[in-house]
């Protein structure tokens, strides 16, 4: 008997329990337990009605995804469903937690389903890469019909145990904590309802009624924007389509050609390898698991600009209170503000309700001085990127404060160190870089300090996943991981303008590879002011920082959206770049007054100086100890930057391409571009001469 499912009576209900701790994935011993834990089932004369129940924290979770990618053993799982179908008792699947991808196909396979009203449901293998593979995208469009099964299969969003009832998913839905009771009540019903086997794939209302629809046409359509560049979405609607237009069982095989025909993508090891990646960085190299965490009930925001206030958002979307200060009430009144119109297009989107931008705007408060943040647990300061500044803050904080108190910067650039030593308790200092938009964008660089504490590290790793961020943990240096390689990005993105290629050109070759925008129309987001006042600050500092046609830009108060121009026009209300032709005329000349002669450039040359140039820093991050992981590099750029996640992450995407054509081409461009930017790391060298990869490291 499989020790990981097991088979038991209770009464006339023969109970199968799934017990394969984290989450009951279906690994290939719960795979085959299930088969004969359900023969057992089938043979005991007392069992009238069977039911599938799992222990733990959740219903099965889908598939073993590490499994994937290996040979595969019997009993595949569309056959274990199969199994649980063809069943001559009636089985009931009783969810709690989460039944996801196989799991819900499992139980989709039962012939009736019972859930806890805190379950969800969903089939995310889109996410992955791939579609469900074990039936789910025949059985769920006979419960749902097309539409429901089409939203469920191309986002793989979960869906509330109430909206799943409500959907014809589950038969019913229990206020309660205890699984095991509720799934030995309904089989009992069953029972003693005398209720028959009811298979899904008998089902014929549904399709008949969606048969001739034109909703796959639709779902298509409306991906070509949504999914650009991605593969499994529209494969799922291939495949749901199947359900509508061919016998159960042809199908299914449809189902298995388009399922293998994802497996086989590159974009499933991508997307695969950034899901375990994701949750790898959660285990911060060096930081015991049971280090002690500060609790924050209160925070502080400094600045209520484009980062303060959606910073403030986060805190308050998480139920704690937080209170921003800014030095001028009327700019402490526009952040509000911005705060609350934020809030008001997120309840017209119906994301939230009115009642919840009333909640939420109750936990925010305004002040124009740090004495309110005595009580604070928690204060980050969010404002103009200027060190001299920074360092007053910190000053004034460290008066203002009480002890514990865990004082961060969200500074993009600038010396966590430094900024720390501006107070008396450098152990309670840590960078917390949001990205922009804070209220939006996943990442939370986690920066520490050379001084800072462990609990303040595992304070700030915490607080990330309270506020649903994915917090990675990085080391201290100019622009940490993110910046530090967007920024030889933007060198290069410049250099090859000034050289002849238009920032359009520039931008189309990384939307291409999958960015959701380009490196100016991100300057334009961030505002062009960020990168001239950093390029200010070096210059004060003594840096040779070259004159840039971006300067004349910030210079003529073109800042990007925020004043309509900066790089691009945008017209009123649109956040849509379009090329401006000022712009040409500021880059021609800026290129004459430097006697440059522009020249045709490829876009495969800019793809591989946007791009090789950050795998090279990226090792150079790595060598240094900044980053701990190739994976933390890979999650910055994915959740910070819109990496393609499909493609794995800068430094995943890298090993794919290959390092020996990598360094090959770096060492090309150090000998006929030149700079400090294409001198080979050091890493990449050594693991080219060892037939290694940033994988393996
Ligand atoms: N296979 C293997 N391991 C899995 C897994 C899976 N399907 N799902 C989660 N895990 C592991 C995680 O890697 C993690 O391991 P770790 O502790 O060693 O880091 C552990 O389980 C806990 O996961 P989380 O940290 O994510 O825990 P949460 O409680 O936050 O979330 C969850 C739980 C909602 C189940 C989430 O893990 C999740 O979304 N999992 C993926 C579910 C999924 O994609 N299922 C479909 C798989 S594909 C499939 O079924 C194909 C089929 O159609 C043929
Ligand atoms: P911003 O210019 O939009 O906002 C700064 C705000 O700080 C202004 O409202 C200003 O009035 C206020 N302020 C200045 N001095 C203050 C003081 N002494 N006390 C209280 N308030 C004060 O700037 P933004 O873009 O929000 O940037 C803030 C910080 O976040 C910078 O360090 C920047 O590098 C960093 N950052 C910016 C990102 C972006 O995309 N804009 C992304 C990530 C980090």
């Amino acid at each position: 008997m499989s020790e990981v499912v097991t088979y038991n009576r209770e009464g006339t209900v023969g109970v199968i329990t799934v017990n394969y701790p984290p989450v009951n994935a279906l690994g290939h011993a719960v795979r085959s337990g299930l088969v004969s834990a359900l023969e057992q089932g089938q043979k005991d004369a007392d069992a009238k009605v069977l039911l599938l129940v799992c222990e733990g924290r959740t219903f099965i979770a889908g598939a073993d995804i590490r499994e994937f990618g290996k040979p595969m053993h019997e009993p595949g799982l569309a056959a274990v469903v199969d199994h649980f179908e063809n069943c001559d008792k009636p089985v009931v699947a009783a969810i709690h937690g989460t039944a996801l991808g196989g799991g819900l196909e499992t139980a989709l396979g039962c012939h009736y389903r019972v859930a806890l009203s805190s379950a969800r449901v969903g089939l995310p293998e889109v996410k992955l890469g791939l579609l469900p593979g074990a039936g789910g995208t025949q059985r769920l469009p006979r419960l749902t019909g097309a539409r429901k099964a089409l939203e469920m299969i191309t986002t793989g969003e979960f869906v509330e145990a109430q909206d799943a009832f409500e959907a014809g998913i589950l038969d019913a839905v229990e206020d309660s904590e205890d699984i095991k009771s509720v799934g030995l009540a309904y089989a009992q019903t069953v029972a003693d309802e005398g209720r028959p086997v009811r298979r899904v794939r008998d089902l014929t209302d549904r399709v008949e009624a969606d048969k001739d629809s034109d909703v796959f046409d639709q779902f298509r359509a409306s991906l070509q924007k949504k999914a650009r560049g991605l593969f499994s979405p529209f494969k799922c609607v291939d495949a749901v389509e199947a359900a509508f237009n061919l016998p159960f069982d042809e199908g299914m095989k449809r189902e298995r050609e388009l399922f293998m025909e994802c497996m086989e993508s590159p974009q499933r090891s991508g997307l695969i390898h950034a899901f375990f990646a994701e949750r790898e960085v959660a285990k911060v190299k060096g930081l015991a698991k049971d280090t002690p965490v500060r609790e924050i009930r209160k925070v502080g925001v400094i600045g209520a600009g484009t980062m303060g206030g959606g910073i403030a958002m986060n805190f308050a979307n998480a139920g704690i209170p937080v209170t921003i200060a800014e030095v001028k009430q009327e700019a402490l009144d526009k952040g509000l503000a911005v705060i609350r119109r934020n809030y008001e297009n997120s309840a017209k989107k119906g994301r939230i309700t009115q009642a919840q931008v009333e909640e939420r705007m109750s936990l925010i408060s305004g002040t124009l001085t740090y004495d309110d943040f005595s009580d604070a647990d928690l204060v980050i300061e969010a404002v103009f990127e200027s060190m001299d500044l920074k360092k007053k803050i910190f000053g004034q904080l460290d008066e203002a404060c009480k002890p514990g108190a865990i004082l961060a910067s969200n500074t993009s650039t600038l010396s966590i160190d430094d900024i720390a030593a501006a107070t008396s308790r450098p152990q309670d200092v840590i960078g917390l870089h949001f990205f922009s938009p804070a209220n939006v964008m996943k990442l939370l660089e986690i920066v520490r300090g050379e001084k800072t504490s462990d609990e303040v590290k595992a304070t700030a790793m915490a607080l990330a996943r309270k506020i649903r961020k994915v917090g990675v943990m990085v080391g201290n240096c100019y622009g940490f991981v993110g910046n530090r390689m967007l920024h030889k990005r933007g060198a290069e993105a410049m250099a090859l303008v000034n050289e002849g290629a238009t920032p359009q050109q520039v931008d189309r070759v990384l939307t291409d590879l999958g960015f959701p925008m380009g490196q100016f129309a991100m300057s334009d987001l961030a505002g062009i002011d960020i990168g001239y006042s950093i390029r200010q600050e070096r210059r004060k500092a003594g840096e040779d920082v070259p004159a840039s046609w971006l300067d004349k830009l910030a210079e003529q108060g073109r800042l990007g959206q925020k004043t309509g121009a900066g790089v691009y026009k945008y017209e009123e209300g649109n956040r849509k770049p379009i090329p401006d032709p000022e712009v040409d005329e500021i880059i021609a000349s800026f290129r004459q007054e430097q006697g440059i002669k522009p020249r045709e450039i490829t876009d495969q040359e800019i793809l591989e100086r946007c791009m090789y140039v950050m795998v090279n820093e990226g090792a150079k991050i790595l060598e240094e100890g900044i980053a701990d992981r190739p994976l933390d590099i890979d999650v910055v750029w994915i959740y910070g930057y819109g990496f393609p996640a499909y493609r794995g992450g800068p430094m995943f995407w890298a090993d794919e391409i290959g390092l020996d054509t990598i360094l090959a081409t770096v060492k090309n461009f150090h000998d006929t571009v030149g700079g400090e930017q294409w001198k080979p790391a050091g890493l990449l060298e050594k693991l080219v001469g060892e037939g290694r990869k940033f994988g393996d490291l």
